[in-house]
């Protein structure tokens, strides 16, 4: 089978878990939590899948684990879209947007609390996996605090940066990759190899976010793109920006406030000009070399985590 092939089933077996994951309650909670599951690429569940598939360990569990953390990646986004103030998720209007804050608090909560139950199907290393999961969950908090601390903060340096996306977007996908190998009953040393792998998966994919806002576009993203921008939200090109001109990046929201296009395209510009942009490309790539060297040391007979490191690489989405 493919590559492509054995991701598109898995991605076909997620899709399918989670149609069926919660229907019965008010239709004001059932309806805004089917709304956000309808969409996303499913790339954590298909890392902790291949992870197991890698190493052999047992489908039914890894599956029970993906499940629990593409709906702990959801709840992320839910609450992350208030934060952030954004209205277009997976495609689609955010849950705060559709119906109302309230509503998207609770629906954040309760696809949280059902993850947490949903791991309570596995049938190995329960408690161990629960405890990875929920330590992950206190990472992605911290995370998104430095997060919003860092918007009121014009002096973060690349550590600072790098240090807050590790917990907001870095540790969810070790876990994925970590839990994977827990499934797979391998040797403790193996189980950090690979969260590491998959935190450096992480990592990168963050920056390659950041840069995605300059170079794609809402509509191929399915995400507003917007806000991160105006609310001085410190990313991997913004800070390097503010290293070479400490007040570019305030002159430029201050534009866009009144001329979004106009101050936005200014910014762009700067990036452009000042190499940022390739040295944003140079970083990923580095980061993603890292990983792989990683995968280099390890006993496995297939490139599954090869061929995902390529999956994130070349998206454009
Ligand atoms: C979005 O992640 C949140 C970040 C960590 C940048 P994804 O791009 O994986 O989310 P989906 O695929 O839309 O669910
Ligand atoms: C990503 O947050 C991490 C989490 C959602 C926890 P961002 O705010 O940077 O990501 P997008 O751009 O909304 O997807
Ligand atoms: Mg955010
Ligand atoms: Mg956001």
């Amino acid at each position: 089978m493919t590559f492509q092939n054995k991701i598109s089933n898995y991605k076909n077996i997620v899709d399918k878990e989670l149609k069926s994951i919660y229907n019965k309650g008010p239709l004001n909670l059932t309806e805004p939590i089917n709304h956000i599951l309808s969409g996303g690429k499913r790339l954590r569940p298909l890392l902790c899948l291949l992870t197991a598939s890698a190493f052999k360990g047992s489908k039914k569990d890894a599956l029970i684990a993906s499940v629990a953390i593409e709906l702990l990646h959801n709840f992320t986004l839910i609450h992350d879209d208030i934060m952030d103030n954004d209205d277009i998720r997976h495609g689609l209007s955010t849950i705060h947007n559709k119906w109302n804050n309230s509503i998207a608090i609770l629906a954040g909560d309760a696809t949280l609390a059902i993850a947490l139950i949903h791991l309570n199907r596995l049938t190995e290393n329960k408690n161990l996996i629960i405890e990875h999961f929920n330590y992950a969950l206190i990472q992605v908090c911290e995370g998104q605090a430095l997060d919003l601390a860092f918007q009121y903060n014009m002096d973060i340096s690349e550590e600072d940066y790098i240090s807050m996306i590790d917990k907001k977007t870095g540790y969810i996908i070790g876990l994925c990759s970590m839990l994977g190998s827990i499934i797979s009953k391998n040797d403790n040393s193996i189980n950090i190899k690979l969260k590491k792998y998959g935190i450096l998966i992480g990592r990168a994919f963050q920056i390659q976010d950041d840069l995605l806002e300059i170079t794609s576009n809402q509509n191929k993203m399915g995400k507003s793109l917007k806000s991160d921008f105006l609310l001085n939200k410190k990313t991997y090109l913004t800070i390097k920006a503010n290293s070479i001109n400490s007040n570019i990046v305030n002159k430029c929201i201050k534009t866009a406030k009144n001329d979004f296009n106009l101050g936005f395209s200014k910014y762009k510009n700067f990036l452009v000009e000042n190499g940022i942009v390739d040295e944003s490309i140079q970083k990923i790539n580095g980061i993603l070399a890292s990983a792989r060297s990683i995968l280099d040391g390890l006993d496995m007979n297939n490139k599954y985590l090869y061929e995902y490191i390529k999956l994130i690489l070349n998206r454009d989405a």
